[in-house]
């Protein structure tokens, strides 16, 4: 359904740290207009200081004549599918930050939706627009590196009593729901988009240091085998003490090897293919700043803009909502391990 409106307009749903950076990014987007936001707390106390209207709630925001043409959903992780089914419902095409749920079921509900009332859904994952990720990804595709053998991907997180506050959303089963929904499924987004569906998953899982501030694991070391070939593993932890560690992926292929490295993989560390000249890339954006701790790349102008020229009809989506329900489901299968394990130890 394309949008024949000179700007796109946007109302943001979660004036948050993410949110703010939407309503920042769609404002500075010549061709959006920010024309909403709501949260549940006060303009002042989310510090937005633009002259927009504010709501408190989705249906405030629905039931309003204000006109527009896409809901961005940007608050805590296990409302994300209600608001985007309830934005749907209204005929609004959705933006939503990663994850796109928190289960499977919850995606299909989503895209079933979309479908029914000829909407789009975007997922968020931002990372994909760093030169590193663009350039491996063209590497892949081209089979540069020749058949895939090994895929390593190291997570090594801080994340402590600074980012998990009492009262909050983050460490919550229900409104967070695990480490690798809230802090790794980027990874686990680009591990998808170069190297497909996994299968054979097994794990070790580990709460080391957040007993106290959440209610589940912080580590893990996870293996399992790509339906295309080859085998590959994710090993993460946000138990790191002080600052983040890496966020990294070695590759090793039948033609050469690689690692992207980095604090969020913003950088080629290593590129090993004989025969192969690596081009320079362009600079990759700063991590999102939140003071303490720092997250993943400031990437959220490429997003908005591609939600822009998709919805007039000269570009494709980034990021849609079957890869975004991708992503979701390879972590939910990871966390049904998890759980066996659990189960298993209780028994015993
Ligand atoms: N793409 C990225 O790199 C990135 C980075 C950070 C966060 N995120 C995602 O963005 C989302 C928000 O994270 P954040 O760090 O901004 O959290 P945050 O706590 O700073 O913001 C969430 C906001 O949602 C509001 N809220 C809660 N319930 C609401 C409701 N029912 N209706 C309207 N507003 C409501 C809260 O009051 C808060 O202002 C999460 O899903 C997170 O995973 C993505």
């Amino acid at each position: 359904m394309i949008v024949t409106n000179e700007k796109v307009r946007f109302a943001v749903v979660g004036a948050g740290h993410i949110g703010k950076r939407h309503a920042e990014m769609i404002s500075r987007d010549p061709e959006a207009e920010l024309v909403a936001m709501v949260d549940v707390r006060s303009a002042e106390e989310c510090g937005v200081t633009t002259e927009i209207p504010f709501f408190n709630t989705v249906e405030e925001l629905l039931n309003s004549k204000l006109e527009f043409d896409v809901v961005n959903v940007c608050t805590p992780n296990g409302l994300h599918a209600t608001q985007s089914i309830q934005a749907l419902e209204a005929k609004k095409h959705v933006v939503c930050e990663k994850p796109m749920g928190l289960s499977k079921e919850e995606c299909e509900k989503v895209i079933f939706k979309s479908l029914q009332m000829s909407r789009n859904v975007f997922c968020v994952m931002q990372n994909r627009y760093s030169p590193p990720s663009e350039w491996i990804k063209k590497v892949v595709q081209e089979k540069i590196l020749g058949d895939i053998f090994m895929v390593q991907l190291n997570c090594y997180w801080n994340r402590d009593a600074r980012y998990y506050k009492k009262g909050g959303w983050k460490g919550t089963q229900e409104l967070d729901g695990g480490t690798l929904f809230t802090q790794f499924s980027h990874f686990i987004d680009i591990m998808y988009w170069l190297f497909g569906d996994i299968d054979n998953i097994k794990g070790n899982f580990a709460d080391f240091t957040h007993q106290e501030t959440t209610d589940f694991e912080d580590s893990g070391f996870v293996s399992f085998d790509f339906l295309n070939g080859g085998m590959g593993s994710i090993n993460y932890s946000t138990a790191v003490t002080d600052k983040n560690l890496e966020s990294s992926m070695t590759i090793i292929g039948s033609k050469g090897s690689v690692k992207i490295g980095g604090q969020y993989m913003n950088e080629v560390e290593v590129c090993n293919i004989p025969g192969y000249e690596m081009p320079i890339l362009a600079e990759s954006s700063p991590a999102n700043d939140y003071g303490p701790y720092k997250g993943s790349a400031a990437n959220h102008h490429f997003l908005i803009s591609n939600v822009v020229q998709t919805l007039k009809g000269k570009a494709t989506a980034t990021t849609n909502a079957l890869e975004g329900l991708k992503v979701v489901e390879i972590i939910e299968r990871i966390y049904n391990v998890r759980n066996e394990q659990l189960n298993v130890s209780k028994v015993n």
